[in-house]
Parts: C-alpha cells; structure tokens; sequence
C-alpha cells in the first residue's frame, strides 16, 4: 500500500557525524603569524620576523644544494621516503649520544609531543604543565581529554622544581617540562629532572629541549637510565629548516616499545629527511649562528636596558621585556615591519611581550627601528 504524503512533514535536519567528546570542547588553534602580514608589505621592505623563534637567516648553502641534488632523481618525490628516517637516525645518534632505538623522527617535534600524549594519556587524567607554557601542547593534552594542571612557581623566572614538588601527585600520568622553557628561557638542570623522574616512578616527564643547542645543557643522557622520561627536540630553531618539520624524541626501551605502535615511519617527508642530514652536517654553520645569536642577545639585552627597558634574559634565542603597554608597543613595532609575539595575555605573564634573537646586524637594525619609534613615543618601552 502506498503511504500517504503527510501534507505538513516536519523539517528534521539530517544526522551529521559527532565529533570525538575531546575534540568537541576544543576551540580551533588560533595561531598568530607575522607571515601573512609580511607577505602584503610593500616591495623592498626588510621585515624583522622576531615572533616565532624560528633562526632568522635561510638555511645554508649546503641544505639547499642537498634538496636540490635529491629533486635530480625524480623517483626520489614518486616514491615514499626512507622508512622512519633510518639514515637521519643514524646521523642524530651519533650527534646526541642516544642509540638509534632510542629515536623517533617525527614531523616537527610538535608531531613528537602528539605522539606522547596519545601514546600515554587517557581523558581525565592528570597531567601538569610547566607554567607559563608552550600553547601547542595543551591542544594535543586536550585532544585526549585532559585540561592540564599547571605548576606556577611563585616568579616565572624561576624553576619549577619545588613547584612541581609540591603539585605532582603518584597517580600524576604526565608532566610538561620544557627547558629551556618557551616563553621564559628558565632552565632545569638534567640533576634535578633525574630526582624528579626517580621521585615520581610512574609518572611519564616530558622535557622538551627545541631550544637546546643554545644553552648547551641536556638531559638527553639521561633517557637511557630512566625508563620515565623522554626528550623532544627540533630542526626548527638553531637548524634553519622551521619550514621543513623536522623533529625527533629520545627515549628508553620502555617507553619506545609503546611509541613505536603509533608512530607512522612515514610521517617526515624526504625533502625534510634529507634537509635535516646536510644541516645537522654543517656543524661549522651551526655553532656560527649559536654564537651570533649569543652575542646579539647580550648586544640587545644590554641596547633596551639602556633605553630603561625592564628585561628578562634567557638561555634560548629569544627574551621577554615588559611594558605597561605591551599591545602598543606591537603596534609600534609592526609600524616599522619589526614582529614580535605578544605573550601579555598569559596567566601570571602579564606585560610581557617576547623577542627572537636574531643576527647581530638583524639587532642592530631592530635598535635603530626601537629608537626611531623612542623619538616619536618616549615612553614605550617603560615598565608598568
Ligand atoms: C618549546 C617548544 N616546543 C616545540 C616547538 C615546536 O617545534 P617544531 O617546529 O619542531 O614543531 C616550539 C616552537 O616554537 C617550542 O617553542
């Protein structure tokens, strides 16, 4: 029998697919980059791109010559890249002193943070963040289902340690240490993540070390004897290749047994594979730009002082100045193509505002641009 057309249907909205409980209470990453503003200045504009801590000059000759030789053989792009970066492995366990079982390669070490969190975090559990912190690893905690407890010490210039001390709890499943730390540049010594990864047994630390190479100290020997941690770097900071994504994790037999089953061995495309090896190479390149980056920091920490800036140093390629206005001094800034990241708006961070260090002529220029806006704006760079 032929049903009948009810003369007035109601207007149901198809189902649609849910999202995951996770993701649903998330809010899209909102990243802030100078890029897009960079790409529109006006032709023949010299942009200072301070935001991002990326290295401020392109990567050396050798890099581009070792892409440029890989894209010869065509084969090379139609074919999937080297399974797990076998051969990059090789090259960083030679440079950190870790056995090649004891790295994964991923996709920028943003892809090594990802990989931990789904590795050993189950929604609701209790993981801790270093505070102030690195945004990005918030986003993949709460795409497992936790809202980090942050340890704050009482100065965020401080270290953590008694902080944590005092926060961490036996049933803690994970804890956020990066050091030195985005956006304050504090360091944890490798003596005191030992004591706390020996304290706490069955809690997993991450100590994430993007910024290692210019402040020389490690805990990456360590992952070897303490099957709790594990260490993050990347290719993005001293290496030159922020846009290549390249970034690797250290870790002991323990936690790599459980890594492993994720990890996708073909997540870290070959350009970047064979980006990273010529720049993890050209050691002479590398350890000039740390020692640029060292003595413009001092050079800039040294120029802004004079001009009654409030500064905070630190042990990585950036450090923070705070103002009583750090919105308009942006706003200055980007008036003269200088970028800079606003961090004012994190909890217990107030009026800080954080600046990469770049070449010492990159610095030069950025105080010359400071002192232009000084004549027009005296009272800028005055703290709160
Ligand atoms: C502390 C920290 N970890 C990780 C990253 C991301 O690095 P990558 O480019 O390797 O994903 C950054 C980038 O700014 C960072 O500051």
């Amino acid at each position: 029998m032929i049903q009948e057309t009810p003369k007035h249907p109601t207007v149901q909205s198809p189902p649609v697919p849910a999202p995951s409980r996770a993701t649903e209470s998330l809010a899209p990453y909102d990243a802030v980059s100078s890029l897009s503003v960079i790409r529109r200045l006006p032709r023949g504009a010299v942009p200072l791109k301070l935001d991002w801590n990326e290295s401020s000059i392109p990567p050396t000759p050798k890099v581009i010559e070792a892409i440029t030789g890989f894209l010869a053989n065509g084969h090379h792009l139609n074919w999937y890249p080297e399974l797990g970066a076998a051969g990059l492995r090789e090259d960083l366990a030679r440079y950190t002193g870790v056995p090649a079982e004891g790295i994964l390669v991923t996709n920028g070490s943003d892809d090594a943070l990802d990989l931990l969190c789904r590795t050993f975090i189950d929604p609701g559990d209790d993981v801790v963040v270093v505070w102030p912190t690195y945004g990005h690893f918030l986003i993949f905690a709460r795409g497992r289902g936790v809202e980090p407890r942050k340890a704050m010490p009482p100065d965020p210039f401080q270290d953590a340690v008694a902080t944590l001390l005092e926060t961490l709890t036996p049933a803690t499943r994970m804890v956020y240490l990066p050091s030195p730390a985005n956006p304050t540049g504090v360091l944890t010594s490798p003596q005191d993540v030992a004591s706390l990864c020996r304290a706490f047994p069955a809690t997993l630390f991450v100590v994430d070390e993007a910024y290692y190479e210019f402040a020389g100290i490690t805990s990456a020997p360590l992952v070897q004897h303490l099957p709790n941690l594990a260490v993050t770097r990347t290719f993005s900071k001293c290496f030159g290749i922020a846009g290549l994504r390249v970034g690797y994790l250290m870790a002991g037999p323990y936690l790599m047994g459980h890594l492993r089953k994720p990890y996708n061995p073909k997540s870290v495309n070959a350009l970047a594979q064979v980006g990273a090896r010529a720049a993890l190479a050209d050691v002479d390149a590398r350890e000039a730009y740390i020692a640029q980056v060292r003595g413009a920091r001092a050079f800039l920490v040294t120029e802004l002082r004079r001009r009654g800036a409030e500064v905070r140093n630190s042990e990585a390629n950036f450090i923070n100045v705070r103002v009583r206005d750090p919105r308009r001094l942006v706003q200055a800034l980007e008036s003269v193509a200088v970028f800079v990241r606003d961090r004012s708006h994190l909890e217990g961070f107030e009026g800080y505002i954080r600046i990469t260090i770049g070449t010492l002529s990159q610095m030069n220029d950025l105080v010359e641009r400071i002192d232009l806006l000084l004549e027009r704006e005296p009272d800028l760079l005055a703290a709160p």
